[in-house]
């Protein structure tokens, strides 16, 4: 059955870049989400749409996904259209030494829109200069994660009916994960309270802490993990993201101290959410899987009809610049 244009038709946010999730109002993620959630059954594979048809989407993938990657090209393709995809840069003519911009501006050539992930914070801002097509930001080293913050918002949304007034902890390594620093934002934007709770040596950086107080969020630090959960709602769990220490050593100080187990979850609201980006490794004992904390799974599955959601409005017309 085709999925009928007016209900599938998102709003349209033709020919924009998404780089930080600074670059969507909140009418624009509300608006997303809405979209996303009536995408759910072409994202499951029982109605077809062909939003997407005769579009070419490139995935540049300069850093390892698994998520973000195949998300977007399950996306793509339940839309009917099509990937050119990058997912080892070592076989592109990066190892050659071509520059990233170079690289994008000849995908731009090729594709109507650029998926970028890259280890370098800044990489996407960069790309989105280069293409004269739309470029999204699927993770730049340490900044942001915009897509993965819409999903992320959609989770809560869909379990709770709302984001403001919610208690959210933000748990793990707040320095270099790039899920948070774009969920923060958002989490502030929408009226939710943030508990951040982690290492004191991977504490939420004070440019973010500025942006927190900027926006008037209610936000405090609770390291006690028992402590931080006792009345939260939504539970953020994040991998310390060893790949981005400058020195093994300082990963070594902070590996393995935290872990969500049944027996933290005991101190918890019968109706809290465990969601977590992934990859775990042992942030969340696997016994958490079972219990109807567990939220992780169909967060990664929503990754599907909000990347849906977000090409469709990107790619509404031409897809070039307006
Ligand atoms: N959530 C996320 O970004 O996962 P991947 O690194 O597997 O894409």
């Amino acid at each position: 059955m085709i999925f009928p244009h007016s209900l599938a038709r998102p709003m349209s946010l033709h020919g924009r870049d998404v780089v930080s999730i600074r670059d969507l109002s909140r009418e624009e993620i509300a608006g997303l989400l809405d979209s996303a959630k009536r995408m759910i059954p072409v994202a499951e594979g029982r109605r077809a749409s062909p939003l997407l048809a005769g579009k070419i989407v490139a995935m540049a993938f300069v850093e390892p996904s698994t998520r973000t990657r195949l998300s977007f090209e399950s996306a793509v393709q339940r839309l009917g259209g099509s990937c050119l995809t990058i997912a080892d840069a070592g076989a592109t003519s990066l190892r050659k030494g071509e520059s990233l911009y170079d690289t994008i501006r000849m995908l731009s050539s090729y594709a109507d829109a650029i998926v970028l992930r890259h280890p370098n914070e800044g990489a996407a801002r960069l790309a989105a200069r280069a293409s004269d097509r739309p470029v999204i930001n699927a993770g730049d080293g340490a900044g942001q994660h915009p897509t993965q913050t819409l999903l992320d918002l959609m989770t809560i949304r869909e379990r709770f009916g709302t984001l403001a007034g919610l208690k959210v902890v933000l748990l793990g390594d707040l320095k270099y994960g790039r899920t948070v620093h774009s969920l923060a934002y958002a989490l502030a934007e929408f009226g939710s309270e943030i508990t951040l709770s982690s290492p004191e040596s991977l504490r939420l950086p004070e440019e973010h802490r500025d942006d927190l107080r900027r926006q008037g969020a209610k936000v405090h630090d609770e390291p006690n993990l028992e402590r931080a959960i006792r009345d939260a709602d939504v539970l953020y769990v994040t991998r310390i993201q060893k790949e981005r220490f400058p020195d093994e050593s300082e990963y070594r100080e902070v590996a393995g101290t935290y872990r969500v187990d049944a027996r933290v979850l005991k101190e918890a609201k019968p109706q809290l959410i465990v969601m977590h980006p992934l990859p775990r490794v042992g942030e969340i004992a696997a016994e958490v899987d079972a219990t109807p904390h567990a939220a992780y799974f169909r967060q990664a599955f929503l990754a599907v009809p909000v990347r849906m959601a977000l090409l469709s409005a990107i790619l509404d017309r031409s897809g070039r610049r307006p």
